[in-house]
């Protein structure tokens, strides 16, 4: 487990103001056209976050579904319920490691992982515990990052130049399961048969790139090295960025896998 996923409750309330509007909150909405959302589903987001797909899944269904988000971090999860204050009956919360989900078996229609996967560490046991808590008829969709999005990329070039090879591997993390085939053959290894492999592309706005970098978890590692090689970091991700650059505010496109798998 990286450390970046003991998320404090500064780190999640940070990532729901800064990285579900920018990213998660825009993919949700995309995601949910995939889903074949029916009235009355019984729902599980595993690895739920601040519920950003929980309540676009509650929006497209004008509340007509049962749903459970579940997420390792307590903080995440507290902040989630937050964002539901009028929390409808049929929405409940859970913090629960994905590879020990203290549910009952066959209770889901539906289970859905938004970019969760590739930071699982134990993934067959994550795939086993999500098929224990499905139906035996029920559905898996997923996203995860397809290639790696110029911004970190970008980024990361700028770590490594400026702080340090650590510190370049947390901006790449989130890609760091990107092949379509062996999410494919993950899922056919683990109990599920591939149904439909999409992609999803969202076009990603950065108006201040300083204040975009400063809310990813790799802030403490720009704090501790100060304020200079920040700006270094920064000045040269804007250089590596020119190409994307109109107006003066960067739009940088970012691919994401969908995957619909079927329990076997
Ligand atoms: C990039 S965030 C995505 C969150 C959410 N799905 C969203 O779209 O905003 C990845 C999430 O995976 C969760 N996570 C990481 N490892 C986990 C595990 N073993 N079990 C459950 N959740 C986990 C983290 O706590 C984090 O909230």
């Amino acid at each position: 487990m990286i450390d970046s996923f003991r998320l404090t409750e500064a780190a999640a309330r940070k990532y729901q103001r800064h990285s579900v509007p920018a990213m998660f909150g825009p993919l949700a909405e995309k995601t949910v056209d995939l889903l074949r959302l029916k009235p009355d589903m019984h729902v599980l987001d595993v690895a739920c976050g601040t519920g950003a797909l929980t309540r676009a899944i509650l929006k497209a269904l004008k509340g007509r579904c049962r749903i459970l988000g579940t997420d390792l971090n307590q903080t995440m999860i507290d902040v989630a319920r937050e964002m539901t204050p009028d929390s409808p009956h049929n929405v409940d919360w859970l913090a629960a490691d994905v590879t020990d989900l203290p549910l009952k078996d066959s209770g889901f229609d539906l289970a859905c992982i938004q970019q969760g996967l590739q930071f699982f560490p134990d993934k067959p046991a994550a795939l086993h515990e999500i098929h224990r808590v499905l139906r035996s008829d029920g559905r898996l969709c997923l996203t995860c990052w397809k290639e790696i999005s110029p911004f970190n990329d970008s980024l990361a070039t700028a770590l490594e130049h400026h702080i340090n090879p650590q510190a370049a591997e947390k901006a790449r993390a989130p890609f760091s399961y990107r092949d379509g085939h062996v999410i494919q053959a993950l899922l056919g290894e683990n109990g599920f048969a591939v149904k439909r492999h999409a992609a999803i592309v969202l076009h990603r706005r950065f108006a201040d790139l300083g204040e975009q970098i400063l809310a990813l978890p790799i802030e403490k590692d720009l704090r501790d090295a100060g304020e200079e090689k920040t700006r270094l970091v920064i000045d040269t991700t804007s250089k590596l960025l020119a190409p994307y650059d109109t107006d003066g505010v960067f739009i940088v496109p970012q691919e994401a896998h969908f995957f619909e798998a079927r329990c076997r």
